[in-house]
């Protein structure tokens, strides 16, 4: 039977697909995994790849602004990502159903992996920047505090507004109004 996609906005989830990716995600990271998606996940798309009624991968593409010298850029953030059975192919259905949707929309896609992951991204499609995430600095709202991580690999679809090009040409820092995702 031929793999399903099925695009879902966060807030149309159901408890019992809420459930399940978090159960999904304890099992793969542990107690501490567990999310509250409509909060964190704002506005996303979630993308689930089914085999014969039953969920085999998730994942899902966020809304994210971008303050990068003196400029604000929408882009989304791909996060999430998990295949239910491993080495089966759907996790590659998935970063699939994730660029497609990045190339019809033209919009920019950016995910932080750890760097185990790279050839999977790299077989699916997209491009790598090494160490991306010390570019990027988390503002917390209410403190005003700068929050940087210095552990993630960037996965990247560039879209229309070449803001990863401009990155990586004219470097220093861009500003993310969301927690690392
Ligand atoms: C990363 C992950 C989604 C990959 O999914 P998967 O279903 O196991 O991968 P697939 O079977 O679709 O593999 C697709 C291709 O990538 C290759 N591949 C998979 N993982 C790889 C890795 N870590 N390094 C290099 N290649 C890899 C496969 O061999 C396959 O190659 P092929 O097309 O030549 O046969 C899965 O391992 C996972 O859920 N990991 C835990 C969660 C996680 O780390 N998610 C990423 C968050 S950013």
């Amino acid at each position: 039977m031929p793999l399903k996609i099925v695009k879902k906005s966060v807030n149309k989830l159901s408890k019992e697909e809420i459930s399940f990716i978090n159960r999904q995600r304890i099992k793969e990271y542990g107690k501490e995994a567990k999310v509250n998606f409509k909060k964190e996940d704002k506005s996303a798309e979630f993308f689930f790849i089914i085999n014969n009624k039953e969920i085999m991968a998730f994942g899902m593409l966020k809304p994210v602004e971008v303050d990068y010298q003196n400029k604000k850029y929408n882009i989304l953030g791909m996060g999430r990502g998990l295949a239910i059975k491993k080495g089966q192919g759907y996790g590659k259905a998935l970063a699939l159903a994730g660029l497609n949707y990045l190339k019809k929309t033209g919009k920019t896609g950016l995910a932080f992996t750890e760097r185990k992951n790279i050839g999977f991204f790299k077989k699916t499609g997209f491009k790598i920047k090494k160490d991306f995430i010390r570019k990027f600095r988390y503002k917390n709202q209410i403190t005003g505090e700068l929050v940087r991580d210095d552990d993630g690999d960037g996965v990247y679809y560039e879209g229309k507004n070449k803001l990863i090009s401009k990155m990586l040409k004219n470097g220093g820092l861009a500003i993310i109004k969301v927690p690392f995702w």
